[in-house]
């Protein structure tokens, strides 16, 4: 197995470099990227290529670097067709973003279609080197930069966009829901953590779970939030560093956030959505021990549903009654 690891993370490396050197060749590809403002020195540190819109480019590559079939779609970078042993590459006329784990070996690779196409981002497989669920996109450099604070976002153009604005300490959950083991990664390296996801119903949703997912790990995460339709990438390129950086300020703790989330999700018009929203409000309540924060908080969550504080409180009493 040991042996098989590294045979993969030379593999990628081959690959990688092979990606890269595409990518300075192919006008349309480099073009797309500087389009969307990405630097030749940004290209560079994070290593991005481009795969040739062919069927068994990288195929031919890496068997001319002497490495098997059997190894290349070990790596994920080859696909069996589905009738007889012929192969073909999976990265397709794509912009490539290596995965980089924090000892600096590249386990994968992601890849975006340059303008439309589908799917917009392809993964690597997990392979023996490579779990999407307990590594994060960009935590190689970030973690030079994050001894105070990690930003997460959602893609891959984010971290590398806000790095080239300065924000060098952001890292990506890989298009996967944040799990339980990236956040204990993200623990070994900052307790400040912030999460600026997409401003859509979707990023909205994936930031209310990550909130309980890190909390799980008893990180108290703040959660930034965008104009409504923007994501970090689009907002910093609008507005510039120091209008993102005063977002900050602005972040949404835990209880702010659910209160804010779930206002939105239930319809506190009727009975059944006040009861509902008050409900899921006060058993999170529950766990606040400063009587002044609860008091705050109670009163908030009286004013958006008018009922009173005094029946908030009492339910609150309920639930911790219950739970010892
Ligand atoms: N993603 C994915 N598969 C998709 C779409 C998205 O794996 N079909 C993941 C990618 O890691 C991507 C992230 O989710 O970077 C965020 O998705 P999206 O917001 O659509 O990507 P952007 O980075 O904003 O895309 P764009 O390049 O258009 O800015
Ligand atoms: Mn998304
Ligand atoms: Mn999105
Ligand atoms: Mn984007
Ligand atoms: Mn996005």
């Amino acid at each position: 197995k040991e042996k098989e690891k590294n045979m993969l993370y030379s593999l990628n490396k081959e690959a990688a470099r092979y990606y890269f050197n595409n990518l300075t060749k192919d006008k349309t590809a480099l073009k797309y990227l500087y389009d969307r403002g990405i630097q030749d020195k940004t290209i560079r540190t994070y290593g991005l290529g481009y795969s040739n819109n062919s069927w068994d480019d990288i195929y031919t590559f890496l068997k001319s670097k002497g490495y098997s079939e059997i190894d290349i779609e070990k790596a994920g970078l080859i696909i069996k067709h589905r009738d007889g042993n012929r192969y073909y590459d999976r990265f397709r006329g794509r912009v490539m973003f290596p995965i980089i784990d924090v000892r600096g070996r590249i386990i994968g690779f992601g890849g975006r279609v340059v303008r439309d196409g589908q799917p917009k981002y392809l993964n690597s497989p997990d392979t023996t080197v490579f779990s999407k669920g307990y590594n994060l996109y960009g935590l190689n450099i970030a973690k030079k930069y994050s001894r105070d604070k990690i930003l997460l976002v959602e893609g891959y153009m984010d971290v590398i966009s806000l790095y080239q604005y300065g924000i060098n300490y952001c890292v990506a959950s890989l298009g996967t829901a944040l799990t339980l083991n990236q956040s204990k990664l993200l623990k070994r390296y900052s307790n400040d953590i912030y999460i600026c996801y997409d401003s859509d119903n979707a990023g909205l949703s994936a930031a209310d779970r990550a909130l309980d997912v890190l909390r799980e790990e008893n990180i108290n995460a703040k959660v930034i939030l965008l104009p409504t339709g923007k994501d970090p990438d689009d907002f910093i390129k609008e507005n510039g560093r120091e209008r993102f950086e005063n977002l900050f300020k602005d972040s949404y703790n835990y209880l702010d956030f659910k209160i804010n989330f779930y206002r939105k999700k239930y319809d506190l018009n009727t009975v059944e959505g006040k009861v509902s929203f008050t409900t899921d409000i006060s058993s999170m309540l529950k766990n606040i021990k400063s009587p002044i924060e609860l008091d705050a908080y109670v009163k908030k969550v009286s004013q958006e549903t008018n009922i009173s504080v005094d029946a908030i409180k009492e339910e609150i009493n309920h639930n911790r009654d219950s739970y010892v």
